[in-house]
């Protein structure tokens, strides 16, 4: 199978959480993919990331704090975007303009425009666009889906997600708080708003 060498994007608290995975896709033994750099805006995540790659990996990648810089490696096929919401489109636009392959965290984006400029950027078939939506894959949202399309319990019509809050803690960072950036209605909304198309179907 051929390597596919890439790139991290974002190394905040979910980057982290990929290059954990990333080990454990490896010892599957069907990993096909080599993290051979990080890139974060803040050069002391950046280099936490490249210490717990070189503990897990024994190997030191690459460290990046310009995304330009990432772009101009000829050996990077593809990239991980594990930054805010409001800045996927900023880091995978270029990289597919590039014919680099990108994986982007949900949310695709927070606009239907920039969504748009990142489905264009991919459009001429050279890179490949992928999500990173993993509630449908996980065991009891897939277990819900095979009950459904049993029909165990019926012909579902509608389905809601409510969720309500109200501390004043802080939910996980900062950003989750600021409009701009999407707040937590559209970190977690993604995620219930593919699960309902999932279980049901395409919306009308
Ligand atoms: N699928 C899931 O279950 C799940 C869970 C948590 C987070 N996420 C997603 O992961 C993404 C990151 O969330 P997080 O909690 O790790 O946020 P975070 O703030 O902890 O990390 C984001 C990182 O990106 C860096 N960054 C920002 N702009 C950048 C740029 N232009 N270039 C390079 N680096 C940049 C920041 O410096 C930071 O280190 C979000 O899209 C979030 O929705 C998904």
């Amino acid at each position: 199978m051929e390597r596919v060498p890439i790139c991290l994007v974002g190394c905040g608290r979910m980057g982290h959480r990929h290059i954990l995975a990333y080990r454990t896709l490896e010892d599957t033994g069907i990993s096909n993919v080599d993290l051979i750099a990080v890139c974060d805006i803040r050069e002391e995540n950046s280099q936490f990331a490249a210490r717990e790659i070189e503990r897990l990996f024994g190997r030191r990648p690459l460290v990046y704090t310009d995304l330009d810089l990432v772009i101009a490696n000829p050996d990077i096929l593809a990239v991980d975007v594990v930054t805010d919401g409001s800045t996927h489109h900023q880091v995978a636009v270029p990289a597919l303009t590039s014919g680099k392959h990108a994986l982007v965290e949900k949310s695709l984006s927070i606009t239907i425009r920039a969504c748009r400029a990142l489905i264009d950027a991919a459009a001429d078939g050279r890179a490949i666009l992928a999500t990173a939506e993993n509630y449908r894959r996980d065991p009891p949202n897939r277990l819900v889906k095979a009950i459904l399309d049993a029909g165990l319990v019926g012909d579902p019509f509608m389905m809601m997600q409510v969720s309500g809050g109200g501390t004043d803690e802080m939910a996980i960072t900062p950003w989750r708080h600021l409009k701009e950036k999407g707040a937590i209605g559209m970190d977690t909304g993604v995620h219930y708003a593919d699960i309902i198309q999932f279980y049901l179907g395409e919306y009308d």
